[in-house]
Order: structure tokens, then sequence, then C-alpha cells
């Protein structure tokens, strides 16, 4: 069959797009089978630069030194709102060793575009750059502006709400009949509360560094998107995508908050195209806790209405989201509209403008809000109904998705509630309510996670194989600190039947040329690694046939594992390169793309979290004991690189539910806690036992691994589970996260 141009869908966050697809049938790979005896995937294998990060030798964009690279720097609005009323860009310029300064009224690259503003409307909002032969003389040009400001009241969120100051639209959802189904239910229960404003904090800052060479670009970017930031690069400098390169090997976090180029990369092309020297702008951790990004603070009301036996027959859900000035809004609904069965659903949210920067997506954004606020509705469910919150969630179980009404592709909640039940010890949760000998007030709450994940094309990635027998796994990925090279060097090295050792993984290059997408919404996964199966498979097929030619057998009489060839019968084994060393300095070349996603289903990911956590009523402290994390997943590609996904997830999920929350100055608009002393992450010293398990059946629907995403569903269900495990030990509900002492004890009082 010839090459097909095919129409399928990508998913990125709940947000759906046509693409057309490039199948070619030959290149297509069975599934493994659910049985099938794999020695790499699903085996926990260490990352391939393991060491490399570990010795401090991995060079992450913040680390990268050119020769005469200039340091840039930012001067940021100090109020929400204000109006510049002063600003010397010539004294900025006469400062020893400053090399360029540009206010708002240069034009930086498109005219209409530039990021910088005389008119601030946030706090932090960039003003002026500068751009000098040291840190130390940036900081002297900035203080050399002299910037004066009038201030303007910041917009607050209460006002904004009253007088209907939105970004957009608010969202209004409904399905059946949600008003007659409230007032028909034997049982009603209401919830409102709130969510904060919680910052991605990256361990390394936004960062980029810019270089030009002639028309050429190249630029270090701290991103999780490289293909996103040549084309936006190309784009605002007037150039091909081929003159620009786009390097982001090594990528301390991003959490969503690093799409595309970022204002970063654009103000350091622009100061490197202005001196005709490299330039690199770094955010420090203030600027980055201030204008990095965040998910936003909201207010959720929840009326469910059931049945005395537990069937939910009504939902209803109110959002308000503080925005900042505008940004994506994120679906903080669909929770309330997929998570159960439930015929008669109302949903509505209300974005508004307040003067923050614009919302940026933060790991599972909305859901996470949607389901800490949902799921301990449910749990009040179940305590008026007296129904074991557990159970509550079984009898609510659904197999498709309700809006399009497709099934999923493939769901195993129901094996994820029975496994964490098991590993959370759920039957004996009611003996926790004790008295305990150490005066702590004990519990335990589960929450069920809901996410996408499906991924989809476009994704490529070429294979080489060498007269030694090494492979050369070549993909577009950028690596945020998940792991996921190692997991498409498994993949290939299972492919090729080579030894892990004879195959390594690149990436985080635009130069080669080789596409996959950005590094968010749990895709590269379920989008990059089919694509990997499919070059290694090509690869493969052709060295097979080679071997059929060297040892003179029929190819169908060959097999190829451990790097041995062997046929059939058993009379033949021989070392791979028996053969690839008859190449020379030729090489085996592949390349696969990612197929098309199926017709007719939606692809979720699903999973339930329990956590037991200890409440001292004196003082207010929450501890997490221990928190069980079982997801579905479809394929665990790495069992060690999954665990530690799930993990990282559960650590976010206790700093939102416990400690971290961004705290904004009425008055000024401006953040007061914008540092890690005061914005408070949790440490290593938070960490309780975490109990991770994933149900590990291939997703049938997907192609050729039935593996989906993992980078997001960890934390979508773990603040609630915890306000579910508080309100059991304590039989009080706060009216608000994170659980600060604080809080705790108003809500014991
Ligand atoms: Mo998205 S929060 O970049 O996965």
């Amino acid at each position: 069959m010839k090459p097909r141009l095919v129409k399928s869908q990508r998913e990125m966050e709940g947000r759906f797009e046509d693409v057309w697809v490039l199948v070619d049938e030959e290149d297509e790979v069975e599934t493994w089978p659910d049985d099938a005896e794999l020695g790499i995937v699903g085996s926990p294998t260490i990352r391939q630069d393991g060491p490399v990060r570990a010795s401090g030798a991995a060079r992450y964009t913040v680390d990268v030194q050119l020769p005469g690279m200039l340091h840039a720097l930012v001067l940021r609005a100090p109020l929400a709102r204000c109006r510049v009323t002063a600003l010397d860009v010539d004294a900025a310029r006469a400062i020893a060793g400053v090399r360029a300064a540009i206010g708002p009224d240069a034009p930086l690259t498109i005219e209409g575009e530039s990021p910088l503003t005389a008119e601030p409307a946030w706090a932090g909002d960039p003003i002026a750059v500068v751009a000098a032969d040291t840190p130390e003389a940036a900081v002297a040009g900035i203080a050399a502006l002299a910037a004066t400001f009038e201030p303007l009241a910041p917009l607050g969120l209460e006002a904004g709400l009253a007088e209907q100051r939105f970004t957009e639209e608010p969202r209004e959802n409904v399905r059946g009949e949600p008003d007659a189904a409230l007032e028909g239910a034997d049982v009603r229960v209401e919830l409102t509360f709130e969510t904060p404003a919680h910052v991605q904090s990256p361990l390394e800052p936004h960062a980029a560094v810019a270089r030009w060479e002639g028309d050429t670009l190249t630029a270090w970017v701290s991103t999780q998107g490289m293909f996103d930031a040549r084309r936006e690069l190309a784009r605002r400098f007037a150039l091909a995508p081929e003159q620009v390169r786009v390097i982001s090997e090594y990528i301390g976090g991003g959490f969503g908050a690093k799409q595309g180029a970022g204002v970063e990369a654009v103000i350091a092309a622009e100061l490197a195209r202005a001196t005709g020297r490299p330039v690199r702008l770094a955010l420090g951790r203030h600027e980055e806790q201030v204008v990095g990004g965040r998910r936003s603070w909201t207010r959720q009301t929840v009326t469910l209405g059931a049945r005395r036996d537990g069937t939910l027959e009504a939902i209803e859900l109110a959002a308000v989201v503080d925005m900042g000035v505008g940004g994506w809004v994120f679906p903080v609904a669909e929770p309330a509209l997929s998570l159960y069965a439930c015929p008669n659903v109302r949903t509505m949210v209300f974005p508004v403008r307040t003067s923050l920067r614009a919302q940026n997506a933060f790991r599972a954004p909305g859901v996470v809000e949607g389901v800490t606020v949902l799921e301990q509705a449910i749990d009040d469910l179940a305590a008026e109904l007296g129904i074991d919150p557990l159970d509550l969630r079984r009898r609510n179980h659904v197999d498709r998705d309700q809006a399009s009404g497709l099934p999923y592709s493939s769901k195993r909640l129901l094996d994820c509630y029975d496994r964490a039940a098991e590993l959370a010890g759920w039957e004996s949760r009611a003996a926790l309510r004790e008295p305990q000998p150490d005066g702590l007030l004990r519990g335990m709450g589960c929450a069920t996670q809901i996410w996408w994940g499906g991924g989809g094309p476009p994704a490529h990635a070429t294979v080489r194989l060498d007269a030694e027998a090494r492979a050369l796994v070549t993909t577009g990925i950028q690596d945020i600190g998940t792991g996921t090279l190692t997991s498409a060097r498994m993949i290939a090295a299972e492919e090729l039947g080579l030894p892990l050792d004879r195959v390594f993984a690149r990436g985080g290059d635009t130069l080669p040329n080789v596409y996959s997408p950005v590094s968010g919404g749990s895709m590269t996964t379920p989008a990059v690694m089919p694509a990997v199966r499919s070059a290694a498979g090509k690869v493969r097929r052709i060295l097979l046939s080679l071997a059929a030619d060297v040892l003179e057998i029929g190819v169908a009489d060959l097999d190829l594992s451990d790097g041995r060839i062997r046929s059939r019968d058993g009379a033949l084994d021989v070392d791979v390169v028996e053969v690839t060393g008859k190449l020379g300095n030729a090489t085996i070349d592949g390349s696969g793309a990612r197929g098309p996603n199926p017709d007719g289903f939606r692809v979720n990911t699903f999973g339930c979290q329990i956590a037991q956590i200890a409440v001292d009523p004196g003082t207010g402290v929450v501890t997490v004991e221990r928190v069980v994390a079982v997801h579905d997943v479809g394929r665990i590609v790495n069992p060690l690189g999954a665990s530690s996904q799930a993990e990282g997830g559960v650590l976010q999920g206790i700093g939102y539910a416990l400690s971290e929350e961004l705290v904004v100055d009425p008055t000024t608009g401006y953040p007061v806690n914008g540092h890690l002393d005061d914005y408070k992450v949790p440490t290593i010293a938070d960490v309780p036992e975490i109990l991770v398990d994933f149900v590990n059946t291939p997703d049938p629907n997907l192609p050729n691994l039935g593996a989906k995403g993992l980078g997001e569903p960890p934390i979508v269900p773990t603040a609630a589970a915890i306000a579910n495990a508080f309100a059991h030990a304590t039989g009080r509900r706060a009216s608000a996260i994170p659980l600060t002492p604080a809080r705790v004890l108003e809500a014991l009082a």
C-alpha cells in the first residue's frame, strides 16, 4: 500500500485539534500482546542521563556560558497597575559595561508585539531591558533607568465579580435538567470551597541564551516546546524555521509554565541582534515566583443531588476563577461533567480579570482544582447517606465520556479502587478514629483521578544502526525531567533486540528536524514512543533481511533478540555484529511516525489515591503519613520512571493541600511571598510513605504500545484525598486549602 494522508485528532489538556497524519502501512507494528515476554520494556530502568545529571555535568540553559556573552535584566512593574512617569534609557546606556537598553517606546521585534509596556497591567509586567558585560553592570543599568511610577488601584477579585469584569464570557454547560433533578433528589449536599494560587516553582527558572551567526539564530531555551519556540522565534524575526536552532537539552522542570519561546527568548534574541553579542536572560528566583505563572485561585460551589442508594442525580458547579489579566480558562468544570455517571449537570465558570499575570498551565490545569472540590462534596454525600466513600464512587462509575457519548478507549478505574483500598488498609479505616496514644487525630480519605493523556500525532523518530550494532534514536523530545528519553531508548532496544547499552536516545535539539510535540498534556509517551517503535521496527526488518543475505538463510527463519541473530531451528546463533560488521561506513536507517488516534473513542487516564494523615489539634499541624497512588495509564514502559512521576505528582499535591499559596497584597496587587522561604513548596522532610502501583494493562485501542501519559494524572486527586482524610480525622470541613495551622485551628474551633 502506498503512503496515505489520514485525518485524525490530537488532544492537549482537553482541547482537540484536527490534524493530518502521514500513514505508511508498511511501517505499522502490532501492539505487543499483553502476555508478550519483553526483556526491557516493563523492567525498572535507570535514566541514561542519570550520572550526567547527578554529577552536575549536565548543562541546563542557565549553565550556558558563551564567549562574549552579555547578561540581560528586566525592569518590572513593582505594583500591579501603574503608569511609568519617568524612565531614563539614555542614562542606562551611559553606564560602563551596558551594551543595550530598550524601553517600552522602542519596538521590540515585531511592531505592536513588544512585551515591554509603559502602562503595566500586572505585578511584574516588563517595562525595560538592559544587556551588559556583567550581571553587576546590568543591575547598575536598571538602577540608572530611575523609573518612577504613578500607582493605579489594582483590579480586585470581588469587585470584578460584582462588575462582571471577565477575561472572556462566562461558560455555562448544561446536560439534562439539573434544576428539577436537584429539586426532586432524596438528598442534597452543598459545599463552597476555595483553592489557592499555586506557583509552578520549577527548579530551573525561565531562561534563554541567544546567539546570532549572520542571519541564523541559535537559542538555548528552558522550554517544554522547542519546536514551538523555533516557530515563534522564526515568526518574530522573519526567519525560515531552519534558520533557527533551539536547544533544550536539560530542563529543570516546567510543569506547564514553559511553553514555546517565552518572553525570555524573544528578549534575549532581540538584545543579541542589537548588540552582536550572545545574550543570556535568566529569571531570578523572586521573578520566577511572581511572573513565572500559576494555577489560579478559585472559589467553587458544588451542589449534589442523589437517591438514597447513592445514585447521583444532579451536579451543579459554580466556579469563580482569578484569571489575572487573561490566559487560557482551564477545564475546572471537567470533573463535574465527566468524573461520575450523572444525567443532570450544570456547570458555570466565571473567569474574573484581575491584576496578576495571565494564568498559565500547571500540571493537570483546571482538573486539579475541580477534583479538589467535587471530591470533597462526594465525601460529604457519602457521610450524609452513610455509604462508604469508595463504594459511593463505585456505584457511580461510568464507562463513557458523557459529553460526546463516546466510550473510553480503556478504563480500569474499578481495579484502581480495589488495589488502592488493599494497599491502604481501607477496611481498617474506622479504627484510625479511635483515640490515638500520641493524641493526634488520624483519618483516611480517598479521591478519584481523571485526566486526558492520550496524545496523538504528529510525532516522529529516526533510528540509525551502525556497523558496531549501536543504535542512535533521534527524537524531538525535550526531556523536562521525566526521563522520557530513557523510555525511547528502552523501546528501541526492545524492538531492535539489542541490549540497552547498545542504544542511545537523543533529543533536546531542533537541528535534526525530527519533530516531537510539546512536553505537555501528558503526551510525550503516548505520542512519541509509538513513532520510536515504528522507526526501530523498520531498522529491524532491514537488519533481518541483510542477515538472511549474509547467513544465506530465509528471513522467515530468523529471529533477533539480546543482540543475537538466531535461526528458529536453533542451528544458528551469531552475534548481530556478524551482520552489521559488513556495513562498513554504511548505516541502516529507519524513520517512524505516530499513527492516528482511534475513531470512536475518548482516551482518558484514571486513578485513585488514598491519603492517611495525622492532625495535631493543639498546633493545627497536618502531617501526611501515607499516600497510596494507583493509576491506570495503560502500559507502563519504565516502572522506575513511572513511580518517580507518581511520587513527584503526589508531592506537588501535598504542597497544594498543605502549604503552597501565593498571597497578594490587596493594596498594591503585588504578591507578598514570591520567594522560596515564604512560598512553601514541600521539602524532603515533608515526603510521606508513598505507595505507587499501576494497573499496567495496555490500552488495546492506542497505536503499537497501548501506553498513555502519566505526567499529570498523579497530582490530580492528592489534595482531595488529603482534604477528605482531614474531614474523616476531625469531623470538620475546612473552607479552603492549603490546610495551614491557622486554617486547621479555625476549622476545629
Ligand atoms: Mo501542561 S500543565 O504543560 O502538561
